[in-house]
C-alpha cells in the first residue's frame, strides 16, 4: 500500500522539515523610489512612462514604497510565519548603466533588507533579474547583443561580492522566457519591440548570460551558497491525441521550455528548435563554446506556475487567447508557431483570465522529476490576481485564493509524495503590486495595498497561509 492510499481522505497533508515557507516580490514592482539615491532608469521605466504600454498609463515610479517600507513589510512576513523571502535587485539601482563601478547607496538598500530579513528568522532569496534592464544596456542593442550577456555576467560579480556574506539562495534570471518572448517578439512587455529574430536572439544570450553570472557567483560567493534559475515552464496539453495537435504541443514545448532547459540543464539547443525556427534564422549567433558556458551545474531549478497551455493545430481558438494568456497585443509572443492555435481550458479563472488548474503543477514537476532527477527544485512562484477588495468590516476576504493556493499545495504535495524532490514554496506576491502592463489593475498580494494611503492589509488568504507555513501542513 502506497502512502496516498492509506491516507483518510480528510487528512492534513505534512510537508517535509525544513521546507521552505516564503512569499516573492520582484523590485520593479514594489520599490518605487526609482529615481532616487542615484538609480537611474530602466526599460520597465521607459516602456511604463511611453503611454499606451501600460493600463491606466500606471508606472512604477512609487509603486508600493517598498523601498521607504522595507522594514514594516519585513516584520509583516514576520507576523505572517514566513521562513523565506524572494525577492530582486533593481539593476540599475546598483549599477545605473549597466557597467562599471557600483552605487554604494543602491547595494546599502539591499544590504539593511537582507540584514532586517535576517534578523526576522527569513531566509533571504536573491533573483538578479526580474526584467528591469537598465535602459542604457538596451541602447546598446539589449539582450539580443551578446554584450548584454557579459555586461550580466559583471553585474552578477558585484553583486555577489557585495551581498555574498549573507544571502545563500541565488537565482540568476527569472523567467526569461518573458524577458525574450514578451518583450522582444509580441512586445507586450519592455523593451516593446516585435522581432521575433531579436526574441530568438534574446533568448541565446540570456542562456549565455544565466551560465556568465552562475560562474561569476560561483567564483564570489562561498560553497554553502545555492545557484539556480527560475523559468515559468509552459505545462502544454495539445488540445486532442491528433498528431497535428500533439505536433503543436511539441513546437511550443520547444520553444516555450526547451529553449531554456536545453541549454541550461542539457548543453544543447535541441534540434527540432533549430528546424522548426529556421525560415527565420539560422542561429549564427550561437558561437563555439557559448552553450558549454550556459550549460553550469545548478543546485536547485526554480518552477513558477500558474495555468497549463491548450494547444492544438488548426481552429476553434477562443477570442483573446492567441497570446497564450500573455497580455494580449497584435503580435505573437511564439516564433515561426503562428499557426498554432492556444485554446482557453474549461472551468474556473483567475482574474488574469488564467484557469485554475493544479493538475498541470503536479505533472510539471513530475515530468522535471523524471528529466532531471538530481535537481532539487523550489515553486519559486505560484498564485493569483482576484478583484479584491476591503471590505466594510476592514477585512479581505478572498476565499477563491485560498482555493486556489490550497489546490497547488495540494498538487505540491502529491509530487513530493511521488519522489519530486521540491523543497520550498514561495506564494506570488506578498504585496498587491505592479503587474506589468497590467499596471495596479492586477492584485495577486496576499497582502491587499491600498494605493492612495500605502495602507497594508492581510487578506484572509495571508491569515489562511500563515497557518500552513506555521504548522508546514496543509489542512484538509
Ligand atoms: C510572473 C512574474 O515573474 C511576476 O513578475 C508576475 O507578477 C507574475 N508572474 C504574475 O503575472
Amino acid at each position: 500500500m502506497t502512502a496516498s492510499e492509506a491516507r483518510p481522505l480528510t487528512a492534513t497533508r505534512q510537508f517535509p522539515p525544513g521546507f521552505l515557507w516564503g512569499s516573492a516580490t520582484a523590485a520593479y514592482q514594489i520599490e518605487g523610489a526609482a529615481a532616487e539615491d542615484g538609480r537611474t532608469p530602466s526599460i520597465w521605466d521607459t516602456f511604463s512612462h511611453t503611454p499606451g504600454k501600460v493600463f491606466g498609463g500606471h508606472t512604477g515610479d512609487v509603486a508600493v514604497d517598498h523601498y521607504h517600507r522595507f522594514r514594516d513589510d519585513v516584520r509583516l512576513m514576520k507576523e505572517l510565519g514566513l521562513t523565506a523571502y524572494r525577492f530582486s535587485v533593481s539593476w540599475s539601482r546598483v549599477q545605473p548603466t549597466g557597467r562599471g563601478p557600483a552605487v554604494q547607496k543602491g547595494l546599502d538598500f539591499y544590504r539593511a533588507l537582507v540584514d532586517e530579513l535576517l534578523d526576522a528568522g527569513i531566509r533571504p532569496a536573491l533573483t538578479l533579474y526580474h526584467w528591469d534592464l537598465p535602459q542604457e544596456l538596451e541602447d546598446a542593442g539589449g539582450w539580443p547583443e551578446r554584450t548584454t550577456a557579459e555586461r550580466f555576467g559583471e553585474y552578477a560579480a558585484l553583486v555577489g561580492n557585495a551581498l555574498g556574506d549573507r544571502v545563500d539562495r541565488w537565482t540568476t534570471l527569472n523567467e526569461p522566457w518573458c524577458s525574450a518572448f514578451l518583450g522582444y517578439a509580441s512586445g507586450v512587455h519592455a523593451p516593446g519591440r516585435t522581432d521575433p529574430v531579436a526574441a530568438l536572439r534574446a533568448a541565446h544570450h540570456l542562456n549565455l548570460g544565466h551560465g556568465l553570472a552562475v560562474q561569476a557567483l560561483r567564483a564570489a560567493l562561498p560553497p554553502r551558497a545555492e545557484v539556480g534559475v527560475s523559468l515559468n515552464l509552459h505545462q502544454v496539453r495539445p488540445l486532442t491525441q491528433a498528431p497535428g495537435d500533439v505536433d503543436a504541443a511539441r513546437r511550443i514545448d520547444a520553444v516555450g521550455n526547451r529553449v531554456w532547459l536545453g541549454p541550461m540543464l542539457d548543453g544543447a539547443y535541441p534540434e527540432d528548435l533549430a528546424a522548426d525556427t529556421a525560415r527565420l534564422t539560422d542561429w549564427s549567433f550561437v558561437r563555439p563554446g557559448d552553450t558549454a558556458a550556459a550549460h553550469q551545474p545548478l543546485d536547485f531549478l526554480g518552477v513558477n506556475y500558474y495555468t497549463p497551455t491548450l494547444v492544438s493545430a488548426a481552429g476553434g481558438a477562443q477570442p483573446g487567447m492567441a497570446d497564450g494568456g500573455h497580455g494580449g497585443g497584435a503580435f505573437s509572443p511564439w516564433p515561426a508557431a503562428e499557426d498554432v492555435v492556444f485554446h482557453q481550458p474549461p472551468g474556473a479563472r483567475t482574474a488574469m483570465g488564467w484557469s485554475v488548474d493544479a493538475s498541470g503543477l503536479y505533472d510539471l514537476l513530475m515530468r522535471l522529476a523524471r528529466e532531471y532527477p538530481e535537481l532539487p527544485l523550489y515553486i519559486t512562484e505560484n498564485g493569483a490576481a482576484y478583484e479584491d477588495v476591503v471590505g466594510p468590516d476592514g477585512a479581505v476576504h478572498d476565499p477563491e485564493r485560498i482555493a486556489y493556493v490550497h489546490s497547488h499545495l495540494e498538487a505540491v504535495h502529491r509530487a513530493v509524495e511521488s519522489g519530486a524532490d521540491v523543497r520550498g514554496y514561495f506564494l506570488w506576491s506578498l504585496l498587491d503590486n505592479f503587474e506589468w502592463a497590467y499596471g495596479y489593475e492586477k492584485r495577486f498580494g496576499a497582502v491587499h495595498v491600498d494605493y492612495e494611503t500605502q495602507v497594508r492589509t492581510p487578506k484572509a488568504s495571508a491569515h489562511w497561509y500563515a497557518r500552513v507555513a506555521r504548522s508546514g501542513e496543509l489542512p484538509a
